[in-house]
């Protein structure tokens, strides 16, 4: 297991390309098994997530070759239904395979995705819309069994615009008998995404990116080349550790029209942002101000994802703000290792009170889930002294080469076996 040393209280200063999207390229991929054909996916970042999906991609038969950031599927050798449990265990968000195997094959046997360290993630609206396109669903000794003669297009109504039942409607109606739409549907720009990827693909999906979404489906889909959507979160997360460091940093292949609400609290909180197609400059202006109140939301609002690296750029900022976390309902274990660093934040609930301290700490921190990981970085980055992170496991799920990002920047930090 790798940790990661950080030397605390230097600026960064620099530029970083932001890296492609995971929480695209993972139900892009899942798509190619739907493809008649080669498909060609270039600003494919290297996470362990995408690797974990490679990986479900070849056991479900197809070959995967990767060339830089370009991943090659074919999907020619679609052999099997089936997403065991040890790959399900590795990564819940394999579910996103379900709609497109059954599409790909008429059924499929899935492992039940178990919760993870943010919450029990359950897909009970995936499986009810599943029901409504004709799919018969039956749990089995811990698998989910589907089954579909004839998939039927027919109007869904989502109860909460739920990112991953959308993009597995998209992908179980988009050869179906008819159109299908889809009201209250997630609007996060992963969904255009691929929504614009299956249209390359041959799809005719209207509306994606807002909350209805139109799908007529089509005979079949040939192969398709295309280029992954800069990650947001994790140009936010690097924007917030400038911010954090009191440093200067320019963004490269970001896409500031889909971090709207993010620059927004950044602005607020002090910092000097400007932006132009592609990139974004964003220079610090002294210590940061905290903000009333953060509240998570669907997109466009304020987004789950970037709540634990902004606290902890909060963490040291002056005056108190509440964060209040209203997508998932354990999102605040980020919070304990905050407090060993110095931080004064108290949790009720769904809301973390946080009062800025003038100074945090370096010490041993431990990351226990994806973007808690890269809070803990945040953190040590502005801290005085040295951090030693352990869990470098769970930040490499989501940032590519983070700390290569980070010391192209001035910042101290090195990963350590
Ligand atoms: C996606 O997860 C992202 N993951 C998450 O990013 C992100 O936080 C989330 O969307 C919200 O934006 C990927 O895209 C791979 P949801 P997903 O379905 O699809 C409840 C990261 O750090 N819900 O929109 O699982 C659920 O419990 C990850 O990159 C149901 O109740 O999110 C949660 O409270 C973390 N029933 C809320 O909806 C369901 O059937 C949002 O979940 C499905 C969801």
């Amino acid at each position: 297991m790798s940790k990661l040393i950080i030397d605390g209280g230097v600026p960064l200063l620099g530029e970083i390309r932001v890296q492609g999207a995971k929480n695209s390229v993972l139900p892009i991929l899942a798509a190619t098994v739907i493809a008649g054909d080669k498909c060609v996916l270039h600003n494919c970042p290297r996470l362990r997530d995408v690797d974990k999906t490679d990986l479900v991609l070849e056991r479900l038969g197809c070959t995967v070759e990767r060339h830089g950031n370009t991943v090659i599927v074919d999907p020619d050798g679609f052999c099997s239904c089936e997403i065991c449990d040890d790959l399900m265990r590795a990564m819940r968000s394999s579910i996103i395979f379900l709609g497109a195997i059954i599409t790909r094959c008429g059924e499929a046997r899935v492992s039940m995705p178990g919760g993870c360290p943010i919450g029990l993630r359950p897909i009970d609206l995936h499986l009810k819309a599943l029901k409504e396109l004709g799919v018969s669903i039956h749990e089995e000794h811990g698998y989910i069994i589907c089954r579909a003669k004839k998939l039927k297009g027919t109007d869904i109504h989502l109860d909460f615009p739920s990112v991953g039942a959308t993009e597995n409607i998209m992908l179980a109606s988009v050869c179906a008998e008819g159109t299908t739409t889809i009201l209250n549907a997630a609007r996060e720009p992963e969904i255009a995404d691929l929504a614009a990827f299956l249209n390359a693909m041959g799809a005719r999906i209207t509306g994606a990116g807002s909350s209805f979404v139109t799908i007529r489906g089509v005979k079949k889909l040939s192969g398709a080349e295309y280029t992954i959507m800069p990650d947001r979160i994790v140009a936010a997360t690097y924007l917030a550790a400038a911010a954090a460091t009191d440093g200067e940093i320019f963004l490269t292949g970001a896409d500031p029209s889909s971090m709207g609400a993010m620059l927004h609290v950044l602005r607020e909180m002090g910092a000097r942002i400007n932006v132009s197609s592609g990139t974004i400059h964003l220079k610090s202006r002294g210590r940061l101000k905290n903000i009333h109140i953060l509240r998570t939301m669907p997109y466009p609002g304020f987004p789950t994802d970037i709540q634990s690296p902004f606290m902890a750029m909060s963490a040291t900022a002056e005056g108190t703000v509440v964060y209040v976390e209203n997508i998932f309902e354990n999102r605040f274990r980020h919070v304990d290792e905050l407090v060993r660093m110095g931080a004064d934040i108290k949790v009720e609930g769904r809301s973390a009170v946080v009062s800025g301290v003038k100074t945090l700490y370096g010490t041993r921190l431990v990351a226990r889930e994806l973007r808690g990981g890269a809070a803990l970085v945040v953190a040590a980055l502005g801290a005085e002294g040295t951090s030693e992170i352990s869990g470098v496991e769970y930040i490499d799920r989501g940032y590519e080469e983070i700390e290569k990002s980070l010391a192209d920047c001035n910042a101290c930090i090195r990963r350590v076996q």
